[in-house]
């Protein structure tokens, strides 16, 4: 994808989906103008400040790695305002994207959407049902994230898929505010990644704002959810990651939700066995 880019450090051409390792903002200034329907960011939050959380019953460290190391306001700021640049220069003309985060970077990637002249649609806020406890006290829980939904342009046609959200939502019109749950063991089989993002998050995001065989782009895509609901949606996809180790996981869950699908279809379009002109089926 990105025209001059390496290889792919994981492709599948024929499902449209395509791995890179690389520093974010190298691999985006190095892609196409207009070339995705949609984004999905997750990018780096800057909390890791050598502090402590409860996970799991025990006190842990938040650091979550070098590349979320605290940095001062102005340096996250900067960072964000050139790597939303990039992205709104990525995106068709009808593009959005979605960006996540808390109070360390949300108001900087809001403030840098707004400046850079995308159009807020949505800032959902993500109740993660049974947050960790917070250990100095001196504070509430912090049960949510904020994910920011924006179209490129304010007067842009952003896909959403009205029906099909109220329909999930027992006939109701879906609100802003998601109950979902932090990933279970099964999207954590093939390693941990300190800030995996839900496969139930990612479903409603792409199945709400993107159509089949979309291009879907997610620049720090960490072990690879935003690729592993793309493929089973039927999207294509670009991932960008820094970090080998966490691109051979999203590879692994993406290889496994490729092959279910293709079972899944395989399955539904085999004739039935018959015995004898019954008609009874043999599996
Ligand atoms: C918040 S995590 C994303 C987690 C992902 N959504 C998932 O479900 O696994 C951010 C990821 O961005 C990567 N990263 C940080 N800075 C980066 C950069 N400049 N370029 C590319 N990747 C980067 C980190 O290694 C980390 O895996």
């Amino acid at each position: 994808m990105p025209h001059d880019a390496p290889e792919p450090l994981f492709a599948d051409v024929a499902h449209g989906i395509r791995l890179y390792r690389g520093d974010a903002l190298e691999l985006l200034k190095r892609a196409r103008d207009e070339h995705f329907d949609l984004i999905f960011a997750d990018p780096p939050y800057f909390l890791s400040n050598d502090g402590v959380t409860c996970h799991a019953g025990k006190m842990v460290s938040v650091n979550k790695g070098v590349w979320d190391k605290a940095a001062t306001f102005e340096e996250i700021h900067e960072f964000n305002k050139l790597w939303l640049g990039e992205c709104r220069r990525l995106l068709k003309p009808n593009g959005a994207i979605w960006v996540t985060g808390t109070a360390h970077n949300i108001y900087s990637v809001g403030f840098a959407l707004q400046t850079l002249g995308f159009k807020v649609l949505n800032d959902i806020a993500w109740y993660k049902v049974n947050p960790p406890p917070n250990l100095s006290c001196r504070y509430f829980t912090h049960a949510t994230e904020t994910i920011l939904w924006a179209r490129r342009d304010p007067k842009s046609r952003h896909t959403f898929n009205y029906a099909e959200m109220k329909r999930e939502n027992r006939g109701k019109q879906m609100q802003s505010l998601w109950h979902i749950k932090p990933p279970g063991p099964r999207e954590k089989r093939y390693g941990k990644h300190p800030t995996q993002k839900p496969e139930a998050l990612l479903d409603r995001i792409l199945r709400a704002s993107t159509n089949p065989r979309d291009l879907v782009l997610d620049p720090f895509c960490g072990s690879g959810t935003t690729g592993v609901v793309a493929a089973r949606l039927g999207r294509r996809f670009v991932g960008f990651e820094l970090d080998e180790k966490y691109l051979g996981v999203a590879a692994q869950r993406i290889t496994d939700e490729v092959d279910a699908r293709e079972r899944q279809n395989s399955l539904s379009f085999e004739p039935p066995v018959t015995v004898g002109g019954e008609g009874v089926t043999g599996a």
